[in-house]
């Protein structure tokens, strides 16, 4: 494969600074080595212009002010655009930053046509502004991606929504707030929480999820490092006990490259100032090598 690497070191979608070291974290992960030695050939675009927070004025939440969310508009229309630049058939992956640079990523990876999304998250970030507890944007990206919430943020590059919420599943939730357990039930996601696995494990899972994209020309993987059991991913800003362990998160990344319908693949999330020596990139490098074909025999 050809393989488009882009870094969107954004962390103005919530308080804990430190995810807009993500993408510096992977690569030092030697996310480029690790993908060529399976074959591909890897060409990284860089990384998108991203403000400092300190050269940024905050609409305070108190006053019904929603944060960053200009930059973070501009900062998803430049990744839409940086997207749109990669030739027609290349896999890019995006390295962020906080979960709102989805925004960009899966729209771009769409070029304006449907797109399943796979997102893989302890959080299913299915907030409006009108849901979210917190106020923070990385709780909203999929919400404003099906056309729900602020339209500042859902008509990036063109009106209305990106995706079709049936064609959205989630896997590995354990955190909802109540607004989205109302929103995801009305709209008709599918979603897979850490029961589910539990009952099913991720064999059933994966073919469930392929079934469901089988025939689509683009499937988006969305994966944030907090899916992971905080264990063996600490480097992470919003972490949940009883997440995905080391072999039922490679597992499902193995299936999936089996079933040969990923298209895209975001890597998000990643705090490498709560992280242990980069335990928690290293392990993202690791699991989108999966993904991306390896195998040991
Ligand atoms: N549901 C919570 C909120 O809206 C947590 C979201 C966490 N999202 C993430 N991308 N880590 O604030
Ligand atoms: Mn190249
Ligand atoms: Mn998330
Ligand atoms: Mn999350």
């Amino acid at each position: 494969k050809q393989i488009g690497v882009l870094g969107v070191p954004m962390d103005l979608g919530q308080g804990r600074r430190g995810v807009d070291m993500g993408p510096s974290a992977m690569r030092y992960g030697r996310l480029q080595e690790v993908l060529e030695g399976l074959g591909h050939h890897v060409h990284d675009y860089g990384d998108i212009k991203v403000p400092v927070v300190e050269s940024l004025h905050r609409q305070p939440k108190e006053q019904g002010g929603m944060g960053y969310l200009e930059a973070i508009r501009t900062v998803c229309l430049d990744t839409i655009e940086a997207l749109h630049q990669m030739p027609a058939g290349v896999f890019p992956i995006v390295l962020g930053g906080d979960h709102s640079i989805a925004m960009g990523s899966v729209t771009g990876a769409s070029r304006g046509e449907r797109i399943g999304v796979i997102w893989v998250d302890a959080h299913a970030d299915f907030n409006t502004p009108q849901t979210s507890p917190s106020g923070n944007i990385h709780g909203m990206p999929l919400a404003h991606l099906c056309g729900l919430g602020d339209p500042r943020l859902v008509d990036l590059s063109r009106p209305g929504a990106k995706v079709r919420p049936e064609d959205v599943v989630l896997v590995g939730i354990r955190s909802l707030d109540t607004g989205e357990v109302k929103l995801l039930r009305e709209r008709g996601v599918t979603v897979f929480t850490m029961k589910e696995i539990d009952v099913q494990g991720i064999p059933a899972i994966a073919e469930q999820v392929a079934a469901q994209f089988d025939g689509f020309a683009r499937v988006h993987v969305s994966l944030d490092a907090d899916v992971l059991d905080p264990e063996i991913a600490p480097g992470v800003g919003t972490p949940v006990a009883g997440g995905l362990t080391y072999r039922e998160a490679h597992l499902l990344m193995e299936l999936l490259a089996d079933a040969q319908i990923v298209t895209s693949l975001d890597l998000v999330e990643v705090n490498p100032i709560l992280d242990i020596a980069n335990r928690t990139a290293r392990m993202m490098v690791e699991l989108a090598s999966s993904l991306l074909g390896k195998k040991i025999y």
